[in-house]
């Protein structure tokens, strides 16, 4: 059987968000555990397609939700990361001046003020999840939210996901959460968020 989902290739090499994240933590993280999520869903999605009850069906669910998250998570996530500006090697970390920056102030009162609800809701998770900014493509306004595990941010469309798995740091930064978080903002791509922000509130029409 064809395999329907695959590892999309990181759009950097492996040591490009170094000192921030480093080559080995890239290299696993994209080869081994990214793969892992795409590996289990396909052969989730090819034993409900045999599935012939409902009980069947349901015994998949949970693998269907974890595994399709991951895949949908860790691909949304490799985009939203690139070389540091600060680093000459890129533009990660940069928010130009433009409507997502406009509506974070608007939300927040300032990029700081962001940056400081977006850790304090990351570092608050529980055990592993995401921590997210998304925007609601209703109201266009800009939220913090973090979901468990690997579920993928459904009510708000995502702008920015930060993988706070352990095996996303832990090799770099052990136990310290939070000099991760720091250290994240300098290999954010803000200009792939924009792209987002324009998406879901329909200014990429104007
Ligand atoms: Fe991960």
């Amino acid at each position: 059987m064809s395999a329907t989902h695959s590892l999309p290739d990181l759009p950097y090499a492996y040591d490009a968000l170094e000192p921030y994240i480093s080559r080995q933590i890239m290299e696993l993280h994209h080869k081994k555990h990214h793969q892992t999520y795409v590996n289990a869903l396909n052969a989730a999605e090819q034993a409900y397609a045999k599935a012939s009850t409902p009980k069947e069906r349901i015994a998949l669910q949970s693998a269907l939700k974890f595994n399709g998250g991951g895949h949908i998570n860790h691909s949304l996530f490799w985009k939203n990361l690139a070389p540091a500006k600060s680093e000459g090697k890129g533009n990660g970390g940069v928010l130009a001046d433009g409507p997502l920056k406009n509506a974070i102030v608007s939300a927040f009162g300032s990029f700081e003020n962001f940056q400081q609800q977006f850790t304090t809701a990351t570092l608050g998770i529980q055990g592993s999840g995401w921590g997210w900014l998304g925007v609601d493509p209703k109201t266009h306004r800009v939220e913090v939210a973090t979901t468990a595990n690997q579920d993928p941010l459904l009510n708000l469309v995502p702008l920015v996901g930060v993988d706070i798995w352990e095996h996303a740091f832990y090799l770099q930064y052990l136990n310290v959460k939070a000099d991760y978080l720091k250290a994240i903002w300098q290999v954010i791509n803000w200009e792939e968020a924009e792209k987002r922000f324009a998406e879901a509130t329909g200014s990429a029409k104007l």
